[in-house]
């Protein structure tokens, strides 16, 4: 039987994205299948924090393709420096965005998307395969302490595939 528990939002980050990677391990240590462990943590981070869309795109061809997530229909195909996406994959590096209508060529997916925070997906030679995409309905959801949270996560999840 799998649970999860519903964490308390007033605790400090550090401690709730803690939470989160105690679940997110506890949820697919046992399941070696990717796409399985993957949709659970879209289904975890998205529904402990609420967030407006959480999800996967892998590289593929050279292209950003969708891949697992939790929300409303999203692009299936992001180029390399296009998007807030295809800059992290671009740069091999997190991208935050406090306001997504400040950000030049920012994809809307969905116009409710307000914030966003984008997370490389890196292979055992440092390449960037993949992003992890977070949208959030909310102006300035995610700072410094959320990007090294999501991180630390990310950390995790390349171990995955
Ligand atoms: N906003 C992203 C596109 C993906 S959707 O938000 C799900 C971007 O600018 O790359």
């Amino acid at each position: 039987m799998i649970t999860t528990q519903t964490i308390d939002k007033s605790l400090p980050k550090k401690e709730i994205y803690q939470l989160l990677l105690e679940q997110i391990t506890s949820i697919t240590s046992d399941e070696e299948d990717l796409v399985a462990n993957l949709s659970n943590i879209c289904s975890i981070l998205k529904y402990e924090m609420n967030w407006f869309w959480v999800g996967f795109y892998h590289v593929k061809q050279n292209e950003l393709v969708l891949g697992t997530f939790q929300g409303p229909v999203a692009c299936t195909r992001i180029k390399k420096g296009k998007g807030v996406c295809g800059i992290a994959w671009e740069k091999n590096e997190t991208v935050v965005v406090p306001n997504v209508d400040l950000f030049e060529g920012h994809i809307a997916c969905s116009s409710s998307t307000k914030s966003e925070i984008v997370l490389p997906l890196r292979n055992n030679k440092n390449e960037c395969t993949g992003v992890l995409d977070i949208d959030s309905e909310y102006l300035s959801t995610f700072d410094k302490e959320d990007k090294v949270g999501l991180e630390l996560i990310v950390n995790y999840i390349n171990q995955l595939f």
